[in-house]
């Protein structure tokens, strides 16, 4: 499947001799009919054996250069003089360098998802090597391979939503539009993708990256009602997190979205079983998904990939919802002046996407109230103190319909239709408590005296004043909690 020009060394053309019999004899058992038939985690394990072939191909062209030097008088690797043609071979120019590649540093492309997104639209979710898109113009072709059949192909646009923030890979979401349904008659197939090195049509590589099978087309899934009010697309989760944190969170937040919303977490290994523990009376109720992307540390990106997974997350669940929501687990939204979310989205209906304000609290501050048990109360509701400097630019969180979104950011969508509006923060904000998740013990370690309810408190030459609308909702998060999912043991 790979197409390239002639390998440049001669040896390295002899150590691809045997694999390329290999496959041959792999084809010839008929194997290549399964092998368009594995779903794409198979096809993954495929690329990697064939990758690993090359790395391979490259080491032993190494060693036979090795090998052949032993022999002080012969410039030619012993394994080329075996198998190249009888023509006299040119002596070399000296001053003539040779370039001798090892291995390989990045993946032209890495599939984390493929997702249908219309009647005649799919989006494929992936990392590709940041160099070759900052430097190059690589680029994509679908073809839609009918059970049927036939096939249709289309010229893919992408983009690449995380841009100027990747490291050795960037994110890419390709974005595959056909004339018309390439499933139109529910015959099922195949989705494939040519990703090409450079500009040049010549070097590239095939995948497939989705399957449907026969029947499985439904049009009625791409247009409302959708199966959910909200959906939380959450980024992903790593290091140490405090599990009565996400405990609070969760609780909040499933009584603020309702019934009819739901909760992707996405765990790079910081779901500890703790934390998975908390998390999971509300995977049995069907209100949360955890998905392992814990191999997404093989694949060096921005932030333990995060604008991967948020890409992955709106195609996976474009039609799911009305609105998809992202923001982090130290963060809580928060409608002021008695707002009703129905009423605020109702509002925003027109716009595609807004953005929210924060509040940022102290996650350091509480009252030295002696009446009070510390650690019995939760984050939130002993976490009272809000840094009141305004005028300054802070991160925001945002929400979109994701129907009419084709890729996403982590703190606002710059590929959508449709307006973003801005101006939301007496309608709706959100309470920052920076850092807090991460802090294992108890989050109060500092006191301040009762007079600071009243007063501008200094603090690490910030001024903060108390702030308790989220202790106020802190009983009835309780009791929704135990009347949700029953007694909590942490
Ligand atoms: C050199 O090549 C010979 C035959 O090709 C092989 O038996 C030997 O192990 C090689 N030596 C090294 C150091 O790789
Ligand atoms: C290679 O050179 C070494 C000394 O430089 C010599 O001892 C050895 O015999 C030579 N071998 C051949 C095959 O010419
Ligand atoms: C290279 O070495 C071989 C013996 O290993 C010898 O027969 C031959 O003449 C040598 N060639 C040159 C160019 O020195
Ligand atoms: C195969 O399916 C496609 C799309 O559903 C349709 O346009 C095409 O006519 C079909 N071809 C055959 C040979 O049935
Ligand atoms: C298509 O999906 C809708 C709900 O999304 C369902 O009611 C309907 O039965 C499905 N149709 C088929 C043919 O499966
Ligand atoms: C979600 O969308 C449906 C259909 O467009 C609409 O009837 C419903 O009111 C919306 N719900 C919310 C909470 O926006
Ligand atoms: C998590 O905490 C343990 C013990 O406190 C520590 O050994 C470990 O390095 C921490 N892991 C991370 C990812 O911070
Ligand atoms: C809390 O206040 C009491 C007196 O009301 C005082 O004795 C104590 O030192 C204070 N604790 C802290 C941590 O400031
Ligand atoms: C792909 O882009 C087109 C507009 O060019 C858009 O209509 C479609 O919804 C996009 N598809 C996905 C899956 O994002
Ligand atoms: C505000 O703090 C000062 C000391 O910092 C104190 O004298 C004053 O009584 C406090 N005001 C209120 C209303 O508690």
């Amino acid at each position: 499947m790979r197409k390239e020009a002639p390998p440049p060394s001669v040896a390295k053309m002899l150590s691809c001799f045997e694999t390329k019999t290999l496959v041959v004899t792999f084809l010839a058992l008929g194997l290549v009919m399964l092998m368009w038939n594995l779903p794409p985690y198979y096809q993954n394990l495929l690329s990697t054996t064939r990758s690993s072939c090359s790395a391979a191909a490259s080491a032993s062209a190494a060693l036979s250069i090795t090998n052949s030097s032993s022999a002080n008088n012969s410039s030619t690797p012993v394994a080329a003089q075996k198998y190249s043609t009888p023509k006299t071979i040119p002596i070399p120019d000296p001053n003539s360098r040779v370039f001798r590649p090892v291995g390989n540093a990045a993946s032209l492309f890495v599939l984390m998802g493929a997702y249908r997104g219309g009647p005649r639209t799919f989006a494929v979710v992936g990392l590709a090597s940041k160099p070759i898109h900052v430097y190059g113009r690589p680029w994509y072709k679908c073809e839609w391979i009918s059970n049927n059949g036939s096939s249709i192909r289309a010229v893919a646009y992408k983009m690449l939503p995380d841009w100027g923030y990747g490291r050795v890979y960037t994110v890419v979401v390709v974005n595959c539009t056909f004339p018309v349904n390439p499933n139109e008659d529910n015959t099922g197939g195949k989705l494939t993708i040519n990703a090409y090195y450079s500009q040049s049509p010549r070097k590239y590589e095939k995948f497939m990256a989705l399957e449907e099978a026969p029947g499985s087309y439904n049009e009625s899934k791409y247009h409302p009602p959708y199966q959910y009010e909200y959906l939380y697309c959450g980024s992903s989760l790593y290091g140490n997190l405090s599990a009565a944190r996400i405990r609070e969170w969760m609780a909040y937040h499933a009584w603020f979205f309702g019934p009819k919303s739901h909760f992707v977490f996405h765990d790079a290994d910081g779901v500890s079983p703790e934390v998975r523990a908390a998390l999971e009376p509300w995977v049995r109720a069907g209100r949360a998904t955890v998905q392992d992307i814990k191999g997404q540390a093989e694949f060096d990106g921005y932030y333990y990939n995060q604008f991967l997974v948020v890409n992955d997350c709106l195609h996976r669940y474009r039609h799911s919802a009305n609105w998809t929501f992202y923001f982090d687990v130290d963060e809580y939204i928060y409608l002021p002046d008695g707002n009703t979310l129905e009423s605020v989205l109702n509002e925003f209906s027109d716009y595609t996407q807004f953005t929210i304000e924060q509040n940022p609290m102290s996650s350091v501050l509480c009252l030295n109230d002696s009446t009070r048990d510390y650690s019995r109360q939760w984050g939130f509701e002993k976490l009272l103190f809000r840094d009141s400097r305004t005028g300054i630019r802070r991160d925001r969180k945002y929400a979109i319909q994701a129907k009419n979104a084709y890729a996403t950011g982590v703190h606002m969508s710059e590929n959508v239709v449709g307006k973003t509006l801005h101006k939301t923060e007496t309608k709706i904000r959100y309470y920052h408590y920076h850092n807090s998740i991460s802090v294992l013990g108890e989050p109060c370690r500092e006191f301040l005296p009762l007079s600071a309810k009243n007063n501008v408190t200094w603090y690490d030459k910030l001024p903060f004043v108390y702030d308790d609308n989220m202790k106020r909702l802190a009983n009835k998060i309780k009791e929704f909690e135990l009347k949700t999912i029953g007694n909590v043991q942490l």
